[in-house]
């Protein structure tokens, strides 16, 4: 039994390393144990507790326990009225960039979710022939994206205790890694792209999705309100007017949007130097970089698009103001790994 709960980690075990001193590990039992350091990390409902503390200077600040007791309270984005494998397809290709994504991503590749939350778009992605890697620091998530994992029979996928600070894998492993909603509750939003940017192999590609800077300022404002008239007036963010969303999803949502411990924003340029910095070249984003670019339904997710100036960003960045503010002001930026 134990064996088969640590399949998926036994069956890509050349992939794994000590989180602590990035040595090899062997798995024996429900033990892991590190080749190097000989840390021992144990299992719990059959995941992994790979997570390590960040071990940085005393003067740089360090969000991460703060805002691993949040998620641990609440997991994001929660399964509520998702029981089976239609329900969560027929959630997920109800946007589009689901959809895109588990349509243009290739049958067995190995693709890692960075931040994973409950699992939702592992899960999803996981359905199909391919290698899914879910990691995320808060366990109370794990175990929900587990549990439908588990219920569901999505067997090539498993899910990780991860601190991104100090992955548990070898660098250049995934010809994918996702991070969505993540960098931007992080002390260190660049220090923590860089640390998964490792994880691409050349070729590969990076997706992130961050807070903007300009198109947040509608929830910031909301928040402003919140904080001074009270919970009452939760009827102002569209996504809790919705009649057709749960409780468990509208207090979770709530939660997160405005009474999250820490957030950081950030804008095209910012990603586009990150890229940069770190060897990869933009491809595509969401919205589009290049004003009056429109994003489509059969958009290529990963063919390489034009950057765009500083005054095409602005103008992007200004109309997200008006549409993102359903999503809380959200971009994704995709680059490839030269
Ligand atoms: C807003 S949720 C996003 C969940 C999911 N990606 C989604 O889009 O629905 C942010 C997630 O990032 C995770 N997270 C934040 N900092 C992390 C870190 N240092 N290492 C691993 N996970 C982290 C949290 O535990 C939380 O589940």
């Amino acid at each position: 039994m134990t064996g088969l709960l640590l399949k998926h980690m036994i069956d890509h075990l050349e992939i794994f390393v000590c989180p602590a001193c990035g040595k090899d590990l062997a798995v024996c039992g429900d033990t892991i144990t590190c080749a190097g350091c000989k840390n021992t990390f144990s299992t719990e409902s059959g995941i992994p507790l790979l997570f390590w503390p960040n071990e940085w200077d005393s003067s740089k600040r360090d969000v991460t326990h703060v805002v691993k007791s949040f998620y641990e309270k609440t997991p994001f984005p929660n399964y509520e009225k998702m029981e089976t494998t239609g329900d969560l397809i027929e959630k997920a290709e109800s946007g589009i960039f689901a959809r895109l994504l588990n349509e243009q991503i290739p049958f067995n590749t190995r693709v890692l979710e960075v931040g994973c939350g409950t699992g939702q778009l592992t899960n999803y992605l996981g359905i199909a022939h391919r290698f899914l890697f879910g990691a995320d620091m808060c366990f109370n998530s794990l175990k929900l994206a587990n549990d439908f994992r588990e219920k569901n029979r999505i067997d090539r996928t498993g899910f990780y205790q991860m601190n991104l600070f100090s992955p548990i894998f070898k660098k250049e492993s995934f010809s994918l890694v996702i991070s969505n909603g993540v960098l931007h509750h992080t002390s260190d939003p660049f220090g923590g792209f860089k640390s998964i940017a490792r994880l691409v192999r050349k070729g590969g590609y990076i997706i992130i999705g961050l807070y903007n800077k300009y198109g947040r300022l509608t929830t910031d404002a909301r928040r402003i309100v919140f904080n001074l008239l009270g919970d009452r007036l939760t009827f102002l963010d569209p996504y809790l007017r919705k009649s057709s969303i749960g409780d468990l999803k509208k207090f979770t949502w709530f939660m997160d949007q405005y009474k999250n411990p820490h957030e950081s924003k950030h804008t095209i340029g910012e990603v586009m130097r990150w890229f940069d910095d770190t060897g990869f070249d933009f491809v595509n984003s969401i919205p589009k970089s290049r004003a009056l670019s429109g994003f489509h339904q059969d958009e290529k997710l990963f063919k390489p698009n034009p950057k765009g100036s500083r005054f095409d960003h602005f103008c992007v960045q200004a109309q997200l103001l008006l549409t993102g503010k359903n999503e809380g002001g959200f971009f994704v930026m995709i680059g490839r790994k030269r």
